[in-house]
């Protein structure tokens, strides 16, 4: 029997409570394949380990994970720990090392789930966004001098290299190919930003012509927001830079009913290191230790690793428990509206992979 060893590393707030059940789920996906098992290695990493130790995770922690098959990720965040420690201590200090240069992110409209937009129902909306997940305006290059001082002086630089952009544009036409109406949006912002952003267009232009069977366009980052919102199914596969893509996919999130859904994937597809699967969420400690975070995020972001591991069928699988459990609104949580607990949706979600043939 093959088993995936798995890094869990739940980090902090609803991280913790959303992954115990995204495990607790998997465990239950084996259990019903019977062909494949897990193995779990647990990471206490997180904000409560940076006030025990100074650091959000050990100075060897890529060490300890970098043979694992995967990495299966909550959130970080602490009300008492500034956000950019949190985020480049762990969640960007995993990311860039391990070159998960892909950051992928499927949006739909799940069935018993209400989108705020007036007139989708569902198949109107069905969107993968490729995010640029290692450089760009994220790419950690910038300073401040003078600090205090009325003079003060900061900058983020944002770095945009021809191999960073040509491997994600070229990531997103592969994976527009592979969807059924091959289709690809580049958004980029070229009009004001008049180097990079037109390096990108370039670029874009460059790599197209390698898929011919590959619809693509161009929007402007602005105008993007605008055609999500009002012609939502002119739109399928989209690549954005790293900064433009983590906005737009929070709107897409909202626009499929709550960010207590969306999944993500950031992904090293040359398999070099190991990639990491995390709720696109944060770690909401508004309603932490209350028991009623969505897991249905954390359990689409299952279904993404095990589609990485190999397992497409405990995917599918996995996917339909997921869908025959939104559908009915007794399995809401609050942020849906409902007032369905973590508990009940994990455990609907757990009966419908027993129930499913
Ligand atoms: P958030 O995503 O934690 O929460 C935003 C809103 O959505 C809150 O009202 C929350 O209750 C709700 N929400 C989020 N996930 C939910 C779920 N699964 N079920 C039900 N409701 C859910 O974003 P926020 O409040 O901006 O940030 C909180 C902390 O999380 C901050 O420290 C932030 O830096 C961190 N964060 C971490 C991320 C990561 O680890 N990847 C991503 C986003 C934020
Ligand atoms: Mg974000």
């Amino acid at each position: 029997m093959k088993t995936h060893r798995i890094a869990a590393i739940p980090g902090d707030g609803i991280g913790v409570e959303v992954i115990a059940a995204g495990i607790e789920v998997l465990e239950a996906l084996a259990r019903r394949d019977g062909s494949f098992g897990f193995a779990f290695d647990h990471f206490d990493w997180g904000s409560d380990y940076y006030k025990r130790t100074g650091l959000m995770m050990p100075a060897d922690g890529r060490e300890q994970i970098k043979d694992h098959d995967a990495i299966f990720f909550g959130a970080v965040g602490a009300p008492d720990v500034p956000d950019h420690v949190t985020l480049w201590g762990l969640r960007l200090a995993i990311c860039q090392p391990f070159d998960q240069y892909a950051n992928v992110r499927p949006t739909r409209v799940l069935p018993g789930i209400t989108s705020p937009l007036r007139h989708v129902s569902g198949p109107e909306l069905d969107w993968v966004i490729v995010r640029e997940n290692s450089e760009g305006e994220y790419a950690g290059v910038g300073g401040r001098v003078h600090k205090g001082f009325p003079e003060e002086v900061a900058t983020d630089v944002s770095m945009m290299t021809r191999h960073g952009v040509a491997r994600i544009i070229r990531y997103a036409f592969r994976l527009a190919q592979s969807r059924p109406r091959k289709l690809l949006t580049v958004v980029t912002k070229s009009n004001a930003q008049r180097h990079a952003m037109v390096m990108w267009d370039e670029i874009a232009a460059e790599v197209a012509t390698e898929f011919p069977d590959v619809a693509w366009d161009k929007m402007l980052v602005d105008a993007m927001t605008m055609r999500m919102v009002i012609k939502p199914s002119s739109l399928d596969t989209i690549v954005a830079t790293n900064l433009h893509a983590d906005i737009l996919s929070d709107l897409a999130a909202a626009l499929a009913g709550s960010l207590g859904i969306a999944p993500t994937a950031n992904l090293n597809p040359e398999r070099a290191f190991p990639s990491m699967f995390e709720p696109i969420h944060g770690s909401a400690f508004d309603i932490a230790g209350k028991g009623i975070a969505n897991p249905i995020g954390t359990f689409w972001t299952a279904t993404m690793m095990l589609d990485h591991l190999g397992e497409a069928a405990a995917s599918a699988r996995l996917m339909r428990a997921i869908e025959r459990v939104t559908a009915d609104p007794a399995f809401h949580t609050p942020d849906l509206g409902g007032k369905a607990t973590t508990r009940a949706v994990t455990d609907a979600v757990i009966a419908a992979i027993a129930g499913d043939n």
